[in-house]
């Protein structure tokens, strides 16, 4: 029998419904929102008043894409947490009404784990590769940096994670004293491009183990660019290429380290990156060019899967489903990881 599953996601600053019919992906929707590139970073209340804007027309354009009506959905999909919480509050709170007006079951979603099933999205057109079990994900987005050896789509050990700040807000915050936009993880990765990535050396951190840590990296950055800008206030506009590009070389080799330890001491040879600094075109030419080395399989998402989507909801959510793990209706969100059982 065919499971529909409508997926809702609204962790952070987009807001997103997406259809499945088993794994295959029906329709995918996202709203982003603008609001926040003009103060350099996501504002919370903000973000909460735009989800509550757009959560209808984006639900309502999901299932027409998808040719379905509500009453006819197996199940809903939605982000738990981890992320804001008056964000994830819009989502939660609408899945109950739609559950209760229609009498759907609902699938709670761990984020982070929506982003590594990810993967596991069908095309209708077209066949995407697939990790075996087990493979290690670098799960990396704004807020998290893990390695996780996912063992089954219902077991994910983390390995290793960051210490101190993520991935995507080093790019983030080192783009911010650049004067660049937000988010700034694109720029740099664009800006990169054009730029000498041997120009500059940063800090890249000692730490045992699988974990990472990003702070010493952005203060080394920051303090090179004091530096010298000290001496030149031009500095930063005459070398923005070769700053993002030597920043963005360090980056990529502080996660691609840890990532060949991991597979080495586990022996576990499929790699998959996911969340939204897998868009990253240095991150994935670098996994690329290990596996050929290592004799890995890497899977690198698609570009619409990297950053927050539904899509990866609503598929996490169809293994929950078939496992009968329902959501009762005094589920409430959770803004951290670590109180997400
Ligand atoms: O997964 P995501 O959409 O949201 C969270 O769950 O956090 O990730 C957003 C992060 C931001 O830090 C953004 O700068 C980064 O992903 N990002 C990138 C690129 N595209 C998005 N970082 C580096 N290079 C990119 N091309
Ligand atoms: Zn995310």
């Amino acid at each position: 029998m065919d499971i529909t599953i409508l997926g809702i996601e609204s962790s952070c600053d987009d807001t997103s419904a997406a259809v499945i019919r088993n794994t295959t992906l029906l329709s995918n929707v996202i709203a982003s929102q603008a609001v926040h590139v003009k103060y350099g970073g996501v504002i919370p209340e903000l973000a909460s008043r735009a989800h509550q804007q757009n959560i209808v027309p984006v639900i309502d354009t999901a299932l027409k894409e998808a040719g379905i009506t509500a009453d006819k959905l197996d199940a809903i999909a939605f982000t738990r947490g981890p992320g804001l919480l008056g964000s994830l509050l819009v989502g939660v709170s609408f899945t109950k009404g739609l559950a209760i007006a229609h009498d759907i079951p609902m699938v709670e979603v761990n984020h982070l784990q929506g982003h590594i099933m990810s993967h596991f999205i069908d095309l209708p057109d077209r066949q995407l590769q697939h990790p075996s079990f087990p493979f290690l994900c670098l799960l990396v987005s704004g807020g998290h940096t893990q390695i996780v050896q996912v063992n089954s789509p219902r077991e994910f050990q983390i390995i290793g994670t960051t210490i101190d700040d993520a991935a995507g807000e080093a790019f983030d915050k080192c783009a911010k004293v650049m004067g660049l936009p937000y988010p700034g993880g694109p720029v740099i990765d664009k800006l990169a491009k054009e730029g000498n990535a041997q120009a500059f050396r940063f800090a890249k951190p000692r730490i045992e183990g699988f974990d990472y840590s990003f702070s010493g990296l952005k203060t080394s950055f920051l303090y090179t660019l004091r530096d010298r800008v000290a001496e030149d206030p031009d500095f930063i506009e005459k070398n923005k290429a070769d700053l993002c590009a030597s920043l963005q070389r360090t980056i990529v080799d502080i996660l691609l380290d840890k990532l060949v330890k991991a597979s080495k001491e586990t022996g576990i040879k499929d790699i998959a990156i996911a969340g939204g600094v897998s868009a990253n075109s240095g991150l994935r030419n670098g996994i690329t060019a290990e596996g050929l080395k290592r004799g890995w399989r890497t899977f690198l998402p698609e570009f619409k899967f990297t950053t927050d989507n539904a899509a990866m909801i609503a598929l996490a959510g169809y293994y929950r489903y078939l496992d009968n793990r329902f959501s009762t209706l005094d589920v409430a969100p959770v803004a951290r990881l670590e109180d997400l059982k």
